[in-house]
């Protein structure tokens, strides 16, 4: 069973936004809220403890309808019951994609090649649990009889964004572990958090689905190699332990069986954080918490499974942006969380968007000719409000903006609460409303403004407004509400991929470069540049009398 592969451009419901857009186009948000008083009502979904409002688009009714009727179309619903069911929609690789079965409970079954995987995730999932118990109490020590203080994750790409970004979110829920994330292959990354590590009390957890990735290997490589200049060999299998579907790789690398947590191909790499690539995840903010995630990753699975695409939250969230994308003809969108504790959520969803969506080939091989993968971009408010809204307020380009914000704060400061939330409520007041000449005028004359200034000033103090927000208010920032969080945008990426006729779960763009890279490592090596361009000539030669 293989998801439909229809052109979206090819439906009626395209061609009928395409003229849809030509009469909305010009339309300000402003006009269409005076029009319809009970706007945000009608568009805006409670769910839980989500409040979605995205009212503040531009859209009326019929874009909507429209919207829905080309997910229609193109047989979302279809392509859904394949995702869940455990087809092999990832195509182009074989597999499976069901990291949604991490998050199923228990109590059900998902069957792939006549095996029930649900009971072999449970398992994995008793050994996560006791493992990270036994660290976390101190019942499992060091060499030297030491509890442990610290946990490096070693791991890029899914197998370090997702477990990074969770445990800065849940920074709040963490334990007494000091956790350190080492990524890049720069040396200087791992040697700047080996520097203050002491070998006797620091766990290392190497996550790798393939145990192949050479940031990865060399990662681990070093940080082996510091530990035993101190440490006795054999205590590296007290010290180290691994996350990879690559048990081959492991044991040759020198951990031991026992000590590798496995996870299976139908895992993607960046949608893996719910599997025992979230081990450090559990490690920090404990395995009940990890659990309160999953829960919360599941009902929003669950939502977005049964609800009506009117009401459905990814799937309205998914339409929203493809409106833009490929009738507004934008390029980028912005999630700005506000949030601190969220700082890491854009780069996290960077790498789940635009790996997953950035294609130029649909799924019956042909090249594309209509804009794919949006350019995701984001920092927290509200210190983004002082580096780049500007260019979103008055710049020429139109990015619409998702505002998530939170009306409880984990300390209860209500003071600096209310005023960070004033901010987010002020900020799509603004974008939406912007400021006419006579709003300006008007400001000017009241502070005495010679009449000389005025005309210089005014053109400069105006703002068009009709800038699109959608704004995600959630109650509390739980494991429960971010496992929500996370998985619904994991949907929003199916929902659009659909949409565009496009395989989401490979990644092939990423392989030519570590392909050359690999090539130019031995020459760097041996010293002897091959025939490049001679651009790429002139940087090796240049590079390599440096590192003479
Ligand atoms: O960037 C490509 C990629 O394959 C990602 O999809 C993945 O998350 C990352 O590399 C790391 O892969 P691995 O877990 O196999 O080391």
């Amino acid at each position: 069973m293989t998801l439909p592969t229809i052109n979206p451009t090819t439906t009626k419901a395209w061609e009928a936004l395409q003229s849809h857009y030509e009469t909305i186009k010009k339309t300000h948000l402003k006009d269409l809220f005076k029009q319809h008083p009970d706007r945000a009502t009608a568009l805006s979904i409670e769910w839980k403890d989500f409040y979605v409002d995205y009212s503040k688009n531009r859209i009326d009714e019929t874009t909507k309808k429209l919207l829905l009727d080309l997910a229609r179309e193109v047989k979302l619903d279809e392509a859904i019951q394949h995702y869940f069911d455990g087809n092999t929609i990832n195509e182009t690789e074989n597999r499976a994609v069901l990291h949604t079965a991490l998050r199923t409970p228990s109590t059900h079954q998902i069957t792939i090649d006549g095996k029930n995987i649900i009971s072999e995730v449970t398992s994995v999932k008793e050994k996560i649990k006791s493992f990270s118990h036994q660290v976390i109490s101190g019942n499992l020590k060091g060499y030297t009889g030491k509890n442990f203080t610290d946990i490096v994750n070693i791991g890029i790409g899914g197998s370090d964004l997702g477990p990074a970004m969770i445990t800065e979110s849940l920074g709040y829920y963490k334990n007494h572990l000091n956790l350190h994330f080492i990524s890049n292959v720069d040396g200087d990354h791992v040697h700047q958090n080996l520097k203050n590590l002491n070998p006797e009390t620091t766990l290392f957890v190497v996550v790798s689905k393939t145990f192949s990735t050479q940031e990865t290997i060399s990662n681990a490589t070093t940080a082996r190699n510091w530990f035993t200049k101190n440490a006795p060999k054999e205590a590296v299998g007290n010290h180290f332990v691994a996350v990879s579907s690559n048990i081959s790789n492991v044991t040759n690398f020198g951990i031991a069986e026992e000590n590798i947590f496995p996870l299976w191909d139908w895992v993607g790499g960046r949608f893996s954080l719910w599997s025992a690539v979230g081990l450090s995840i559990c490690l920090s903010i404990g395995y009940e918490n990890f659990e309160a995630l999953l829960a919360g990753a599941y009902e929003m699975d669950e939502h977005f499974k049964n609800t009506p695409f009117e009401e459905n939250i990814p799937v309205i969230l998914g339409m929203l942006s493809i409106w833009y994308n490929n009738f507004f003809n934008v390029e980028s969108e912005a999630i700005i969380p506000y949030s601190q504790y969220l700082h890491r959520l854009p780069a996290y969803l960077q790498q789940g968007i635009m790996e997953s969506n950035g294609k130029s080939i649909d799924r019956n091989g042909n090249s594309i000719n209509y804009q794919t993968g949006t350019i995701i971009w984001g920092e927290p408010g509200t210190n983004a409000q002082h580096a780049f809204f500007q260019l979103i307020h008055q710049g020429t380009k139109l990015i619409p903006v998702e505002f998530i914000g939170f009306k409880h704060s984990l300390f209860g400061d209500q003071d600096h609460q209310n005023k960070l939330m004033a901010n987010f409520f002020a900020q799509t007041e603004a974008l939406m409303n912007g400021k006419t000449q006579e709003e300006v005028l008007q400001e000017l004359n009241a502070i005495n403004t010679s009449e000389k200034t005025l005309k210089k000033l005014v053109p400069f103090k105006v703002f068009a407004g009709n800038k699109p927000t959608t704004t995600i208010l959630i109650d509390t920032l739980t494991p429960k509400s971010l496992g929500a969080l996370v998985s619904m945008y994991e949907q929003r990426i199916f929902v659009q991929g659909i949409i565009w006729n496009i395989f989401s779960y490979d990644q092939w763009g990423v392989e030519l470069g570590k392909q050359l890279a690999s090539t130019i490592l031995s020459e760097i090596n041996s010293h002897e540049v091959k025939e490049h361009d001679s651009s790429t000539n002139a940087l090796l030669q240049r590079y390599l009398k440096k590192s003479e």
